[in-house]
């Protein structure tokens, strides 16, 4: 498959190459020392339409297509990862479950703010005993007139510290494992909601992951997004498509470490000439360089797919497994081409390795991705 490019797509990659070199670079290292989140540049990402991208004009988005999407995010994270997970998770299981599952008043209410990046969005499934296995999630809703109380606790939730709405989801009937669940919106300012502790992670640094806690949170039933018992339907069917944003995350990150080892094995001399003459970093350069390639084509290939409405499943499984191995095998064999530098914190590989981990674990991690995909592909 050849990757050829509409115009509007390109542009789409010069202008957010460009926002990345200008305004997100400078940024990366306070984002990473100091576990700062980027307000300002999350502002200027909703100006020039990046927090609603494939979001339909109608709703406040930039009504573009799935591989305009994937371009900016590849290309934010080459330079911050951080970012990458923001956007993906505010667009793929933040803003998207509205958009489909939402009734026109909640899409009016909520889409257009958030695909303006006025609003920030996140995506609550997973909780402290129910992971992987997310249809064993135990948080309660429960039915007092017009209104639902919800107990309970959720874990490991992007963006969850700066989040405006939170896509949640609770048990609302006896019925056992997915058929139970509902899924409701949930406002960072509804009594009864608290977010808890930040956890302290390996990487993604910049990235908020919290714990929230509901305690007799009530909200009112024009909260509840779909139909009572949908909400694991809802989760699988947005995790389906947005696990795209972090296939497409782990690319960019692939890319960027690629690019550091290149620059710098050209650069480094030992025994008496530049390390990439040397056969031993040539060939884990062409065999990164290979493997990325692979990735990208696994990633624009299912994003076409969503864009031609076709069942794609499987492909974006793939290529978020792929991906995800990719960038953690490309960053690590970038660390090893640094050598005692890249093990350092003066050069961004050891970053790139350290960001790269969490792309094989959330969004359903590479043995969940495996499920999905041998599920498809025997059924
Ligand atoms: N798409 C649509 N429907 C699906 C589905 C899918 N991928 N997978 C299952 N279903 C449906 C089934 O058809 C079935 O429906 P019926 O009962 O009507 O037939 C129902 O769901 C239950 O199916 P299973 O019994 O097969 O489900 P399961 O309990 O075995 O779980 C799973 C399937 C794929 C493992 C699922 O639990 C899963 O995806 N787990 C991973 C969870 C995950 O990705 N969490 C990520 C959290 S968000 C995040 O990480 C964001 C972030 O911070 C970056």
């Amino acid at each position: 498959m050849n990757i050829h490019l509409t115009d509007e797509q390109k542009m789409m990659q010069t202008m957010v190459r460009e926002f990345a070199q200008q305004e997100i670079k400078k940024q990366v290292i306070q984002m990473d020392k100091q576990h700062h989140f980027p307000t300002e540049i999350i502002k200027k990402m909703g100006e020039l339409g990046l927090m609603g991208i494939p979001i339909p004009e109608t709703y406040g988005g930039s009504g573009m297509d799935y591989t305009s999407y994937i371009i900016a995010i590849q290309e934010i994270s080459k330079i911050s990862a951080t970012i990458g997970v923001i956007l993906s998770v505010h667009t793929s299981v933040g803003t998207n479950p509205i958009l489909y599952f939402g009734n026109d008043e909640q899409k009016k209410r909520y889409v257009p703010k958030l695909a303006r990046g006025q609003y920030l969005g996140a995506f609550a499934l997973t909780e402290p005993h129910a992971g992987s296995d997310a249809a064993n999630l135990k948080m309660k809703a429960t039915k007092q007139g017009d209104y639902y109380l919800l107990n309970g606790s959720k874990i490991f939730i992007t963006n969850g510290k700066e989040a405006d709405t939170f896509i949640t989801f609770a048990r609302t009937s006896d019925l056992g494992r997915s058929k139970g669940i509902s899924a409701f919106i949930i406002e960072k300012d509804t009594p009864g909601f608290t977010i808890g502790k930040s956890e302290r992670k390996m990487g993604l640094h910049g990235s908020s992951t919290v714990s929230l806690s509901f305690d007799q949170c009530k909200v009112h039933q024009d909260q509840l997004l779909g139909k009572e018992g949908e909400g694991f339907a809802i989760a699988m069917a947005n995790l389906n498509i947005g696990r795209i944003g972090i296939a497409a995350q782990a690319l960019g990150i692939a890319e960027g470490a690629l690019e550091h080892a290149s620059v710098y094995a050209k650069e480094r001399e030992q025994f008496g000439r530049p390390i990439s003459q040397h056969q031993g970093i040539t060939f884990k350069l062409a065999d990164m360089a290979t493997e990325v390639e692979a990735a990208k084509l696994l990633v624009y290939r299912a994003a076409s797919l969503i864009e031609r409405d076709k069942s794609c499943t499987k492909e974006v499984s793939m290529a978020k497994l792929f991906a995800a191995q990719t960038a953690r095998k490309v960053s690590i064999e970038a660390v090893q081409i640094l050598g005692g530098y890249g093990y350092t914190e003066d050069y961004p590989v050891e970053r790139y390795f350290r960001d790269a981990k969490v792309t094989e674990i959330y969004e359903g991690t590479n043995e969940i991705q495996r499920m999905v995909i041998s599920k498809n592909l025997l059924k």
